[in-house]
């Protein structure tokens, strides 16, 4: 047998002599159980239930099975979790490929991140060009204009216009507890031009840094439609809807990129899944808001 050994290892081994004694067992419980049906009278307590007609045997369970059932049991939680070496054991802390590739990964990513830390925004805006190039280009398009219309603007993106038409068209498929944002909110508001005021007090007092308490009685109260789920500080209420205090700034690119986002014209990936760093994140949005093209 040690040619088999060495040709398929002594697991192999192991699983096929296992399955060939599972047949061989198999076999002798079932011939068993065709003689005794043959031959044997049964005795024995009758169960008090009965399927038209049939009854069933009230046999103990064979106390092979049960302490068989209960050292598998045992077995089970050792195997999944007992550190790895120890006999019956799973490797999991033994070598894998794919251990060592994403220990890699995790290495470079760590030295990248501490390599540009404090890089200054001229900096995060180079990198985020060529992050832009391979990740957002595709459907945001060379220039950011969005590809007449096959993905969002990001050229205007954070304006007083795109907040506008934000509303006017609906936002959704951020994933924030409140849903969606229905084109015109649903109703709530009825012409642009409140949603303008809205909008405009939006990014003044809530993005911008003016002091509110200049700020004109029918943007303010426009704006009152928009607290009902944004929160009157704009700060979005406990996540239940976006931050807009961060509108038009790098930390709500951030976000949108980590949630995705399914758009009225198509939708974008998260892009929380390890295919860009924080840096990187950073450094596309700092391009986005940039001027560069
Ligand atoms: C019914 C609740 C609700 C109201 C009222 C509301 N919003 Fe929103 N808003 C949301 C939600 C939820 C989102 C996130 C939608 C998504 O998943 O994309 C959002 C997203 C936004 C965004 C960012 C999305 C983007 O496409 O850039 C802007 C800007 C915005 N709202 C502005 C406003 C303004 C201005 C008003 C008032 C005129 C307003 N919202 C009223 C719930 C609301
Ligand atoms: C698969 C296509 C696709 C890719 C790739 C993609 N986007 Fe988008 N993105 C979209 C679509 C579609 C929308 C607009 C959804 C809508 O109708 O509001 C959007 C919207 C946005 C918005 C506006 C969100 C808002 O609040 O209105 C920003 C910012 C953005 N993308 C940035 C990026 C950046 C940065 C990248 C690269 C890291 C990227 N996108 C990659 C398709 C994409």
């Amino acid at each position: 047998m040690s040619w088999l050994s060495e040709y398929y290892g002594y697991i192999n081994l192991l699983a096929i002599a296992g399955a060939a004694a599972t047949v061989v067992i198999s076999a002798f419980v079932v011939a068993i159980y065709f003689k005794n049906i043959k031959s044997a009278k049964k005795s024995g307590e009758l169960s008090a239930d009965s399927w038209d007609g049939i009854k069933e045997y009230k046999n103990p369970l064979p106390l092979g099975w049960a302490v068989s059932f209960l050292v598998l049991c045992i077995w089970a939680i050792w195997y999944m979790f007992a550190p790895a070496g120890l006999p019956f054991a799973y490797p999991l802390g033994a070598y894998s490929q794919i251990g060592e590739y994403n220990e890699e990964v995790a290495a470079h990513n760590s030295k990248f991140a501490a390599q540009w830390q404090n890089a200054d925004e001229a900096t995060l805006v180079s990198m985020g060009t060529s992050v832009f190039f391979a990740q957002c280009a595709p459907c945001h398009g060379l220039d950011k204009s969005g590809i007449s219309g096959k993905a969002a603007d990001l050229t205007t993106w954070g304006t007083e216009a795109a907040a506008v038409n934000s509303v006017v068209q609906g936002s959704k498929g951020m994933n924030y507890p409140l849903g969606e944002m229905a084109p015109m909110l649903g109703g709530l508001v009825e012409d642009e031009a409140t949603v303008k005021l809205a909008a405009a007090y939006l990014i003044k007092y809530i993005s911008g840094t003016q002091d509110p308490s200049n700020a004109d009685e029918k943007e303010y109260n426009a704006w009152l439609i928009c607290a009902s789920c944004h929160g009157e500080d704009g700060a979005g209420m406990d996540a239940a809807a976006p931050n807009l205090r961060n509108y038009g700034k790098s930390a709500f690119i951030t976000e949108v990129l980590n949630r995705g986002k399914d758009g009225y014209i198509g939708s974008m990936p998260s892009f929380d899944d390890g295919r860009l760093t924080d840096i990187q994140k950073q450094a596309v949005s700092a391009y986005v808001l940039s001027d560069e093209q």
